[in-house]
C-alpha cells in the first residue's frame, strides 16, 4: 500500500544504512530512499537517486560536486554529510547554488582522539606484528631484546592542525603521559587543557617532535603537506599517526622513509585510496599499522553522527537553520 502523505512529504535520499537513531526521525518526516547495500552507490546510481531530492545524507565516499548537484535538480536544499570532514564536497558550488550543508562536528572528537591515541601505542610498542607473530604461531619464547619499542612518558609530541580532534589529543597525551605539546595551525591559541602548549611553524614542530599527529582538514594547502621535505625534517626515532585525511601524507614519500630508517614507525587510519589496494607497498612494511578509517566508530559517536545528521536534513528541507552548518 503507498502511504497516501507520501507525496506530500520532502523526498530525500540518504546514501547508506546509518544507525537507527538518525533513520527513524528521517523514515518518520520524509519520503525517503534508502541505499541499503553493503557497497556505497556507484557514481551513476548516486546520481540517479539524487534526482528530484530535496535532501540528501550523504557519506564522506560519496563525491558531492556540481555535476550531483545538477542531477539532483534545482529544488535540493540540503546535502548533511555523516562526517565532521566536508572535502567530499564542493562548498563553494553548494554555497552558489544556495545548498545548506551539514556535518557533524564534537560528537566524534574523544573516539577520534581515542584511535589517534591507540595508533601512537601501537605504533610505539609494535603492537600490530607483536600479535601477529603470536596468531601465526611463530613466537617461541619471551626475548629480552625482542620487540623494543619506545617510551611514551616525557616525550614532545606535535600536533599538526589544532581543532577540537588535535586538542583533545593533547589532552590525552600531556595528562597521560606528561607530554610536552606543540602545535602547528592556522592561528595561535591557548589549547583547552593545555596551557603549556605551544604554537610553532610546521618544520619547527616537525624537527622537534617525537611524535608527530595530523588533524588538519584536507585542503589545497593540506594536500601532501607531510611529503619528502616533511619528513626528511622529523627526527629518525620519530612516529607519524594520520587520522584526518589520506590525501595529507604523500604516501610514496611516506613509504621510503619508513623503508629506509628515516622513520621509526607510522600509524594510518585514513590513505589515498580507501581502501589501499591489494599489493600496496604501505601493506607490506612492518613499522606501518593501518586501519579502516575507524576513528569515529564507536556506538556513542555513530548514534551521535545519525541524530545530528538527520536533525541537519530535516532542517535543511523545512527550511529551518542547520543545527551543524558548515
Ligand atoms: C570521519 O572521517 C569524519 O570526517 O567524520
Ligand atoms: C573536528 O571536530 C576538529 O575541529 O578537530
Amino acid at each position: 500500500m503507498t502511504d497516501p502523505t507520501s507525496s506530500t512529504k520532502p523526498r530525500v535520499f540518504v546514501t547508506r544504512r546509518i544507525p537507527q537513531r538518525g533513520l527513524d526521525p528521517i523514515l518518520a518526516a520524509t519520503d525517503c530512499d534508502l541505499w541499503a547495500e553493503p557497497m556505497p552507490p556507484d557514481r551513476q546510481s548516486l546520481l540517479e537517486r539524487a534526482r528530484g531530492c530535496e535532501g540528501l545524507l550523504t557519506m564522506l565516499s560519496d563525491r558531492v560536486d556540481a555535476e550531483f548537484f545538477d542531477a539532483a535538480g534545482p529544488q535540493l536544499k540540503v546535502v548533511s554529510n555523516f562526517a565532521v570532514g566536508v572535502n567530499n564536497i564542493d562548498l563553494a558550488e553548494a554555497a552558489r547554488r544556495g545548498i545548506a550543508v551539514g556535518h557533524t562536528p564534537e560528537v566524534l572528537t574523544d573516539a577520534t582522539a581515542d584511535i589517534a591515541v591507540a595508533l601512537l601505542l601501537a605504533a610505539a610498542r609494535h603492537l600490530k606484528s607483536a600479535s601477529d607473530e603470536v596468531r601465526q604461531g611463530r613466537w617461541k619464547t619471551w626475548e629480552p631484546t625482542g620487540w623494543l619499542g619506545c617510551d611514551l612518558v616525557g616525550r614532545t609530541v606535535g600536533i599538526i592542525g589544532m581543532g577540537r580532534i588535535g586538542a583533545a589529543v593533547a589532552r590525552r597525551l600531556h595528562g597521560g603521559w606528561g607530554m610536552e605539546v606543540l602545535f602547528s595551525s592556522r592561528s595561535e591559541k591557548v589549547v583547552p587543557g593545555v596551557p603549556t602548549a605551544r604554537h610553532f611553524p610546521l618544520d619547527e614542530v616537525l624537527r622537534r617532535a617525537d611524535f608527530v599527529s595530523v588533524h588538519t582538514d584536507l585542503t589545497d594547502e593540506t594536500r601532501g603537506l607531510i611529503g619528502h621535505r616533511a619528513l626528511a625534517l622529523m627526527k629518525p626515532s620519530a612516529i607519524l599517526i594520520n587520522t584526518s585525511r589520506g590525501p595529507v601524507v604523500d604516501q610514496d614519500a611516506l613509504h621510503q622513509a619508513l623503508s629506509t630508517g628515516k622513520l621509526f614507525a607510522a600509524g594510518l587510519d585514513v590513505t589515498d585510496p580507501e581502501p589501499l589496494p591489494g599489493g600496496h607497498p604501505l601493506l607490506a612494511l612492518e613499522n606501518c599499522i593501518i586501519l579502516p578509517h575507524i576513528g569515529s566508530a564507536t556506538r556513542e559517536a555513530r548514534d551521535a553522527m545519525a541524530a545530528i545528521s538527520a536533525e541537519n536534513l530535516l532542517a535543511g528541507v523545512q527550511g529551518r537553520p542547520l543545527r551543524h552548518a558548515v
